[in-house]
């Protein structure tokens, strides 16, 4: 061990450079703003985000309009429609949580909406250039994330780039098991990245251990993998894309715990984080916070101090806090190559039950909603404990979306959770339908929803569905009904790849990468547009739907067989299950000839793992 940290401080005198930036991850101290709101009640949208969107509406609608009028919609006027909106059509695209597993099935399916993407199929391409926002949770969050923050980079640039997602050894070993002296660096380099943390005064958990090392796969462009990056910097740096309006905008969903409990469940506080604040819609915070100055202390919304805090939002602790249960693989780790202090802070959490989740949270302390409101939970609480956005079953982050004040007209969910066989089954969206109806969802309008037996006993997991199809069906779940967006749904599921690889799968060989990104492409664009020469302009109705039914303009005919064909009909399926049918020429052939390396999931890394998952987790 000595000899290694021997040669561990050899090589970082050679790399002074590297160091001075790991040591960036600390967060900073200045003076405050004068005359600044830190915290504002959750009562409409960030100032922020109304001039933003004015900006984005600027591109989003004329990209809007050429992407319909590709579409041959027979009989709908789209300059006057798009053009003529009270409310510019927003278009909302959102992808799961599951591990790599998410991240890759969703980096296909955002691929085949990106009009950058090289391919002789059109399809859906620019379908994101006339987004407005993109949505991640877990896995899910990994994609959004990577995407937004590399200057909202394609994933054809992803795919050539060597420094970004690098997969092929596992985050825990990224130098390979018998590279002792590569692994002891890695980890010094997130080591001494969280000492400054810690030195700084801040709490450390193993999300920012957790942080840093996916940073090592997602920001490696960036000097000391974005030691120094916060997410809120996108809406600060003149030069992002983002600042420019030239992308959606990024949310990225976590939990925090429910409200006088300290467990995670259903009733937990959906937070969510863009560029410009952190905070929730739901009333047990119904509050935000300028996320540039989280790590402030704040007793009532004013600082307690002349000091202000700025980049504790470190870009790659969003992402970590976001997946926060992979923490637990830290147990894993060989301990004896490891700095001591990673060492014991690695094993003071593994000593503690799950069920106390501190080992998998993430400390957002001080909590900026110290006592800015009521006796509440969260308000009562001086630290902020972050957990997965997934661990309350809505494994499809909808919930921001929902929210009325962002007017979004059509949501396209993409679920590649797991839960039969690592393919999705509808789950995450009933969760966040029933949702609706407990006082957490007030406020909220779901449109129905099947249950899981008919998600997948209707094929609506091996095709897309249409949900809410009829806002007139909805008026009992919301009274401005023709705000309650229509939904999407979009599932996993093989085409020319068994994309159920498992959650726990932490290595991905290049081949393994491309053909899940395919895969997922082929989701998207159904098959190229082999299977249905109809798919793009059923899409287009989709889109089209509320604006029309808010001006009172009935549907055409030919978007009245896209909704026979797309929508789901409100009836139940109740017969005998019919197992995986993923028909349209899917893979007929055994989901281990293209996964036999992966199917035990967790790999070298102690498949016995799989087996002590907590119960929460068992959906990703
Ligand atoms: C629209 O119609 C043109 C001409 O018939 C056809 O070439 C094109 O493929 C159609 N586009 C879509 C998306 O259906
Ligand atoms: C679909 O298009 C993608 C991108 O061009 C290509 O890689 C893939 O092989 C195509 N798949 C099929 C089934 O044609
Ligand atoms: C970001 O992307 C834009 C548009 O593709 C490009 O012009 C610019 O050079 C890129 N900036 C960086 C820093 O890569
Ligand atoms: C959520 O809260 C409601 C009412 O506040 C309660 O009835 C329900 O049991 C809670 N659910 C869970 C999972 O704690
Ligand atoms: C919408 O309402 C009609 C009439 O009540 C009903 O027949 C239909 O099944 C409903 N559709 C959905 C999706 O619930
Ligand atoms: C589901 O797909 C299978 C295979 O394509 C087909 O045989 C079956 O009729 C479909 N079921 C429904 C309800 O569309
Ligand atoms: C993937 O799905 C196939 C068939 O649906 C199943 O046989 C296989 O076990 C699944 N793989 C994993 C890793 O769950």
């Amino acid at each position: 061990m000595l000899r290694i940290l021997v040669l561990v401080s050899l090589f970082l005198a050679n790399a002074n450079i590297a160091v001075a930036h790991w040591g960036e991850y600390a967060p900073a101290k200045g003076s405050c703003p004068s005359n600044f709101q830190f915290v504002r009640p959750a009562d409409s949208l960030a100032p922020e985000e109304v001039s933003w969107l004015e900006k984005r509406h600027e591109k989003t609608n004329p990209a809007l309009i050429s992407f319909l009028k590709r579409l041959n919609l027979t009989g709908v006027d789209v300059e006057n429609l798009v053009n003529g909106a009270e409310n510019p059509i927003n278009i909302a695209l959102t992808f799961s949580g599951g591990g790599y597993r998410a991240m890759l099935a969703g980096a296909g399916e955002l691929a085949a909406y990106d009009e950058r993407t090289q391919s002789d199929h059109q399809g859906l391409r620019g379908l994101l250039q006339a987004s407005t926002y993109l949505a991640g949770l877990s896995g899910g969050s990994w994609l959004v994330g990577t995407v937004t923050m590399n200057n909202f980079t394609s994933i054809d640039n992803i795919l050539s780039s060597s420094s970004i997602w690098d997969l092929r050894a596992s985050i825990f070993d990224p130098t390979g098991i018998l590279n002792v002296l590569g692994q002891a660096i890695y980890y010094t380099g997130i080591f001494l990245a969280v000492q400054a943390k810690f030195l700084a005064g801040f709490e450390i958990t193993l999300s920012d251990l957790w942080g840093r090392a996916l940073s090592n796969q997602f920001l490696r462009d960036f000097p000391g993998d974005g030691a120094g990056l916060t997410f809120s910097s996108l809406a600060e740096n003149l030069q992002t894309p983002f600042y420019n309006a030239d992308q959606p905008l990024p949310l990225i969903t976590a939990l925090s715990r429910a409200p006088n409990t300290g467990s995670i469940n259903f009733n937990s506080t959906v937070i969510e984080f863009t560029p410009f604040e952190i905070g929730s819609w739901d009333p047990s915070l119904s509050e935000f916070a300028k996320l540039k100055y989280v790590g402030t202390s704040l007793d009532n919304g004013k600082p307690t101090g002349s000091d202000c805090v700025t980049s504790l939002d470190n870009a790659g602790f969003v992402m970590g806090t976001s997946l926060s249960i992979f923490t637990g693989l830290f147990s894993l780790v060989n301990l004896l190559n490891l700095p001591p202090i990673i060492r014991t802070l690695i094993q003071k959490f593994v000593i503690t039950p799950y069920t106390e989740l501190n080992c998998v949270l993430a400390s957002w302390t001080p909590n900026p909603f110290y006592k800015s409101s009521g006796g509440d939970f969260i308000h009562s609480q001086k630290n902020l404990y972050l957990a997965d956005g997934g661990l309350d079953s809505q494994n499809v982050p909808l919930e921001s979306l929902l929210q009325r004040n962002r007017n979004v007209d059509v949501i396209f969910a993409h679920d590649n959770s797991n839960n039969v066989d690592q393919w999705p089954n509808g789950k995450a969206l009933v969760a966040t339908y029933q949702r609706q109806f407990v006082p957490q969802g007030e406020g909220i309008a779901v449109p129905q929803t099947p249950n899981t037996n008919t998600f997948r006993n209707l094929n609506f997991t091996a095709r897309p569905v249409f949900l809410g199809c009829e806002a007139s069906n909805l008026t009992g779940l919301a009274h401005d009904a023709t705000h309650v967006p229509l939904l999407v749904y979009i599932a996993n599921r093989p085409f020319s790849y068994f994309s159920n690889t498992s959650t726990y799968k932490l290595s991905y060989s290049e081949d393994e990468k491309r053909g899940m990104i395919k895969n997922g492409y082929e989701i998207v664009s159904r098959k190229n547009g082999t299977i249905d020469d109809d798919w793009e302009t059923c899409v287009g109705c989709a889109i089209i739907r509320r604006e029309q039914e808010r001006k009172g303009i009935p549907q055409t005919d030919q978007c009245k067989q896209c909704f026979s064909k797309y929508c789901w009909n409100g009836q139940e399926y109740s017969g005998p299950s019919r197992g995986d049918n993923f028909g349209d020429e899917s893979l007929q052939i055994s989901a281990d000839k293209y996964n036999s390396n992966n199917v035990a999931g967790a790999g070298k890394w102690n498949p016995s793992l799989l087996k002590s998952i907590p119960k929460e987790l068992e959906d990703y």
